[in-house]
Formats: structure tokens, C-alpha cells, sequence
């Protein structure tokens, strides 16, 4: 949390988390002018309005055409136009689709920063970059391809997407971005921004998009997972828990929109059968990160983190 909330805080006698959700949605300060450039470039390529059908910018939220409709593309929520939403025995009925949000372009670099993704800790002077950035439900892509332009540390950026719709928009954005050139120039002036010199590239970053479940994906290499739960059951937050923790073997942090049930611990200590790789813990702290249905109002969601602890280390 900022130190300014915690000082504040601290002046005003109230917990921290009391003033949280009321500090203005702020960005990290970049490290140089060329993370300051690198994030302009960013902002203009990932900018425009949000259907990509609607002009040929790419979009400010990645809905597919047949979802547009039922968008504010100005917040991310549902349109205001309840008759939109009417179905012919004049009940309201709210499409999947209308419960399409993304983490805004400055949310994503908050969100980036409490992962602990725009440093990496150097043991050895050739070792980098060393994360992989997995979203799981990455709807249009945007978030899993910010991360690779924006982050040397991150040298696999991994997105796995349901709706077959979302899941191209993705494809299509990432495709446009590596055709025209955009993709490999910014992500060197984001290595640059980092001091990597371009003899000094040892590895090859990738970005791969799914479509499918992610409950079906392989994430024993992911190092750190984000996922939008926000629309997620209880039963699917109990279940990915299990996933996580019998299948994360190279994770070390996980940040959700919902936490994890906590009494997800106390099935498994029940069941010998199912033997624990890592665990979530039942501690998370919370940020408020911006989104795009919280933008309008200025505030942030709170985001649950997770630091991941595994049996086999100290
Ligand atoms: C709110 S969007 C978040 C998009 C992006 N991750 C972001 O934060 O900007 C959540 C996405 O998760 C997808 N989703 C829900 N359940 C899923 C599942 N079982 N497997 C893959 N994707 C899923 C939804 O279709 C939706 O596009």
C-alpha cells in the first residue's frame, strides 16, 4: 500500500484499508524518461474505442461486435439502455456478455508493480528474464500482451480464453501488433528503459494465447497468475484454489478480484488423496487497482494477492 495512505492513516488513527479505496488511481512513477516514452507508446497503440469492428484503432475494451451492444465502452458495464436487455416476455435478462470488464491500461501497471513484475532480483548477471505472467480468463488479451511489451522481467506472457469471440480479438490484436512491427519495437525500448542492451538478450519472449478453459491449461510454469474473478462462483474459486495448488509448482504469487474461500484448505487437509505443490495460504493482502467499471468514479477494485508458499522450500 502507498506509504502516503499508511502515513495518513496513521495521522488519522484509522487502519489503512479505511482510506485505501478513496486514494486517487495513480500509475507508479516510470523509472526514466524512456519507460515515461514506452508507456505513452503503449497507451496510444492499446487506445481507441471498444469494439475493434468500429474503426480501425484498436479497442478501448476488446468486445466482439455481437457484445457491443450490450457495453458502455465509456465504463465497462452494462449499457445503460435497459431495453437492450428486455426479452420478449418484457423480463430482464442480462446477457454473459454484459459482464465484460477489463483492468484498465494504468491498473494493469499497478497491478504489474504489487506483483512484483517490474524488477527482478539478479543473483547472476546473465539471469533474466525469469517470469512468466499467466491470465487466466483473458477476455480481448490486452492485459497479457501490456505484460509483454512493458515487462523484460516476463519472458512468457500466457492468456487462455472461453468465448471463442474474445479469444480472437486477442489473436487478431497480437497478430496486427507483430505484423506491423509494434510488438518487437516497443518491447525494446522497454528493455532499453530497463538498461538491457541489445547484445545482452539471451531469451526469446513469447506471448501465447489460448482458446479453451482454463481449467484445462498447464500452469505448472507460471511464476505469477491473475485472475478477473469477479464473475466466478464459489465452487469455480474452490476449484481453482485445488488447481493452483496442486499445479503450481514455479508460482510465487497470485492476484484474484475474489478471494479464494478460505475452508478451500480445510477440504483438502480432509482428503489425503490430494497432496499440495503449493499454497495460497489464507492471508491476502488487498490493493484497489483501477478496472474499467471503476474508472468513472476514480477509485480502485480490490485486488486479493497472494504469495505463494511450496512445501519443498523453506
Ligand atoms: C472480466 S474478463 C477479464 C479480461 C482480462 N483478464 C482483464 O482483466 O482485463 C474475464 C474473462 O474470463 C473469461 N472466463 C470465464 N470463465 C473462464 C474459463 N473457465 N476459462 C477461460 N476463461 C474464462 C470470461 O469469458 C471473460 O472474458
Amino acid at each position: 500500500m502507498h506509504l502516503a495512505v499508511r502515513l495518513a492513516a496513521a495521522i488519522l488513527s484509522v487502519p489503512p484499508d479505511v482510506l485505501a479505496p478513496y486514494v486517487p488511481m495513480m500509475a507508479p512513477a516510470p523509472r526514466n524518461t524512456l519507460e515515461f516514452d514506452l508507456r505513452n507508446e503503449v497507451d496510444s497503440i492499446m487506445s481507441g474505442p471498444c469494439c475493434r469492428s468500429s474503426s480501425d484503432s484498436a479497442p478501448l475494451f476488446a468486445v466482439s461486435r455481437e457484445e457491443v451492444n450490450y457495453v458502455n465502452c465509456d465504463s465497462g458495464l452494462p449499457s445503460a439502455d435497459i431495453r437492450l436487455f428486455k426479452s420478449e416476455n418484457n423480463e430482464l435478462s442480462i446477457p454473459e456478455a454484459s459482464t465484460y470488464g477489463e483492468i484498465t491500461l494504468l491498473g494493469a501497471r499497478q497491478l504489474f508493480h504489487h506483483m512484483g513484475l517490474t524488477s527482478y532480483a539478479k543473483s547472476h548477471p546473465n539471469e533474466r528474464p525469469s517470469y512468466q505472467f499467466f491470465d487466466l480468463g483473458s477476455g480481448g488479451g490486452r492485459l497479457v500482451i501490456q505484460s509483454h511489451l512493458e515487462l523484460p522481467a516476463v519472458f512468457k506472457s500466457v492468456g487462455i480464453e472461453l468465448f471463442s469471440s474474445r479469444h480472437k480479438i486477442a489473436a487478431q490484436t497480437w497478430d496486427d501488433l507483430t505484423q506491423n512491427g509494434d510488438a518487437s519495437r516497443i518491447r525494446t525500448l522497454a528493455e532499453k528503459s530497463w538498461g538491457i542492451e541489445e547484445n545482452d538478450k539471451n531469451i526469446v519472449s513469447t506471448v501465447d494465447l489460448y482458446e479453451g478453459d482454463l481449467f484445462e491449461l498447464d500452469i505448472s510454469q507460471a511464476t505469477h497468475i491473475y485472475v478477473s474473478s469477479l464473475c466466478f462462483s464459489e465452487d469455480m474459486m474452490k476449484r481453482l484454489a485445488a488447481k493452483i495448488e496442486l499445479e503450481g509448482i514455479s508460482l510465487q504469487m497470485v492476484a484474484s478480484l475474489r478471494p479464494f474461500p478460505s475452508s478451500h484448505n480445510e477440504i483438502k487437509n480432509n482428503n489425503e488423496a490430494i497432496k499440495k505443490r503449493a499454497s495460497l495460504g489464507s492471508n491476502p493482502w488487498i490493493e484497489y487497482i483501477e478496472m474499467s467499471w471503476t474508472k468513472a468514479r476514480g477509485d480502485g477494485c480490490p485486488v486479493y494477492f497472494y504469495s505463494v508458499k511450496h512445501a519443498d522450500k523453506t
